[in-house]
């Protein structure tokens, strides 16, 4: 296992030229979508999916670019977030958001450049694995971030904007918009190790237990957090009427349940022994994170 610090150096090295390897992209959407891209993040899912692979005794090389995919996948979802018809936000990443920057036009195609460059990228490094493991890979992150997955959470999302907070729907947004991608991660850098059905399961109960504490913590700092360390806007979730954890909890009912969360988190990943404290202190670290 490695540091948190060197996964995240391999994928800020590695994803704007993963996206330039896909060959001639026009300037105009491959600006917006580097843009947005190359602009900092925590970049927590591709490190979640690195480390992961890992864990389970396989190798970074055929990992990365399926991390790379993933941390599209990501970006192109807070670009689109961030549009006049969703969350209406103009900062992202301590810069103005895509739209704001290249306009509503190259902001939707940034985003669908994205998510089909991810594909792409996995297929193309699926090809030249000797198993079916990379198509495993690809098909459980691509069905997290699908219709049934990320893309739902977002429509109950934008949908339920303004009306009575439900803990059903709550649940259901901060499932599928964050965890499932979170999810879909990790068990894609299990798969690619080859790690067998009963151990992923492991995985996934980990990827849902911090991928719900994550949205907490979100939903935590759209109201308690500091814009300018956040990089983004706060106070965006209120104004909205958003189904957030704050509003069906409260502060402190938000800050138990996150600790709970990440209780549970800490308990399925302990079933890896001894490699699990990165996983561990990752899920310790992100309830305190600022930004
Ligand atoms: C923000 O994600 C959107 C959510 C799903 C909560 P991150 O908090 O991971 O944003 P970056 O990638 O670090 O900018
Ligand atoms: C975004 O949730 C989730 C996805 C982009 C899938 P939020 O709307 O709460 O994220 P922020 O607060 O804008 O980063
Ligand atoms: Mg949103
Ligand atoms: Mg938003
Ligand atoms: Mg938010």
């Amino acid at each position: 296992m490695h540091s948190y610090t060197y996964y995240h150096k391999l994928i800020e090295e590695a994803l704007v030229p993963q996206l330039a390897s896909l060959g001639e992209i026009p300037e105009k959407i491959f600006k917006a979508a580097a843009y947005s891209l190359d602009a900092g993040g925590k970049r927590l899912r591709p490190v979640l999916l690195l480390a992961s692979c890992e864990l389970c005794g396989g190798n970074l090389e055929a990992a990365l670019p399926y991390a790379c995919a993933v941390e599209m996948i990501h970006t192109y979802s807070l670009i689109h977030d961030d549009l006049p018809a969703l969350d209406n936000d103009d900062e992202r990443r301590h810069r103005p958001s895509c739209h704001v920057a290249f306009g509503e036009d190259m902001a939707i195609l940034a985003g669908d450049g994205l998510l089909s460059a991810a594909g792409e990228l996995m297929f193309r490094e699926a090809l030249r694995l000797p198993d079916s493991r990379g198509a495993k890979a690809g098909y459980a992150l691509m069905k997290r971030a699908g219709i049934c997955g990320m893309v739902a959470g977002q429509t109950l999302d934008v949908t339920l904007e303004g009306q009575e907070v439900q803990e059903a729907n709550v649940r259901y947004i901060h499932e599928h918009k964050t965890a499932d991608l979170i999810t879909g991660a990790v068990k894609a850098g299990m798969y690619l190790a080859g790690c067998p059905d009963a151990d992923v399961a492991y995985g996934t109960a980990f990827g849902r237990h911090l991928g719900l504490a994550f949205q907490m913590v979100d939903d935590l700092l759209d109201v308690v957090g500091d814009s300018a360390v956040l990089g983004k806007k706060t106070g965006l979730d209120a104004e909205a009427g958003k189904q957030t954890w704050i509003a069906l909890r409260g502060i402190d009912g938000t800050r138990d349940d996150i600790q709970s969360e990440t209780k549970a988190a800490i308990e399925a990943i302990a079933h890896f022994g001894e490699d699990a404290v990165f996983f561990t202190s990752l899920a310790q670290d992100m309830t305190g994170r600022v930004q």
